[in-house]
């Protein structure tokens, strides 16, 4: 079942003087257990497409659908109630709090919504952690971590609430080669093996053998999407 279904999706942003479209009308659907990556040069959209798709921006027309709910005029409070239950983020930027320890940063994801923490966080968060490679980490400041492991922090931040969907935006671009491959093998895992909508923004041509599936655009529009299966960089059916 599609988890995620644009129907002619267009964006128009005024560029001061009239507006001006940056995504023409784009029909997609995405399915649980797949990583999606969608490529393109700077300006091509690519942000303006993730951001309608995580409830973050609202399209200028057409249709967008949330487990086959059409969520295209919920209110922002709706919006907002439907990102937290359904979405983590990741970012180019690890966006992690200084101050805090790294754990309590992953409780951000449910103080921001105003819940208290549910009785098994500490032993879910101990659990990713682990999992992402962080054991041990938990009580440390962000700033002592390396930028990989930063960015797996906001990884295990963005998967607390076991979202059904992940959506990163550049999420290697500040990384060193060996961090953004470990961090692409997660993504990875994390879509294949956890069964979620993983869509990672990228126009690292390095993330691209990662991809079950490759979106490519330019000037709003898509150019290409593989639907397949990609395996050591080949396009298989
Ligand atoms: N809030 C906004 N107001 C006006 N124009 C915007 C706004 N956001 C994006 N744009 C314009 O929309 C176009 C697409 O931007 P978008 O950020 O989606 O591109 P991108 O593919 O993510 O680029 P990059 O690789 O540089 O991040 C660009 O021309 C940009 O200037
Ligand atoms: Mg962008």
């Amino acid at each position: 079942m599609a988890v995620l279904k644009l129907e002619e999706i267009a964006r128009d942003f005024s560029d001061g003087r009239q507006m001006r479209r940056v995504l023409f009308p784009t029909d997609a659907e995405f399915k649980p257990g797949a990583l999606t990556v969608l490529s393109g040069p700077s300006g091509s959209g690519k942000t303006t497409l993730l951001s309608i798709m995580g409830l973050v921006l609202r399209p200028s027309e057409g249709s967008l659908y949330l487990d086959r709910r059409e969520v295209t005029s919920v209110s922002d409070n709706e919006a907002a109630m439907l990102r937290l239950r359904n979405y983590g983020f990741v970012f180019q930027q690890p966006m992690l709090i200084d101050g805090l320890s790294v754990m309590e940063n992953i409780a951000l994801a449910f103080a921001v919504q105003g819940a208290g923490l549910p009785d098994d966080f500490l032993a879910n968060g101990e659990g990713l952690l682990k999992s992402l490679g962080l054991e041990g980490t938990a009580h440390m400041q962000p700033r002592l971590l390396s930028g990989g492991m930063k960015q797996r922090a906001s990884i295990a931040r963005a998967l607390i609430k076991d979202p059904a969907i992940l959506l990163c935006d550049e999420p290697t671009s500040a990384l060193d080669a060996e961090s953004g491959q470990a961090v692409m093998t997660i993504l990875k895992h994390i879509a294949i093996e956890e069964g979620r909508v993983v869509i990672v923004v990228s126009h690292d041509a390095r993330v691209f053998p990662y991809a079950d599936r490759l979106i490519k655009m330019e000037n709003g529009t898509i150019v290409s999407d593989t639907r397949e299966r990609y395996l050591e960089g080949k396009e298989v059916k």
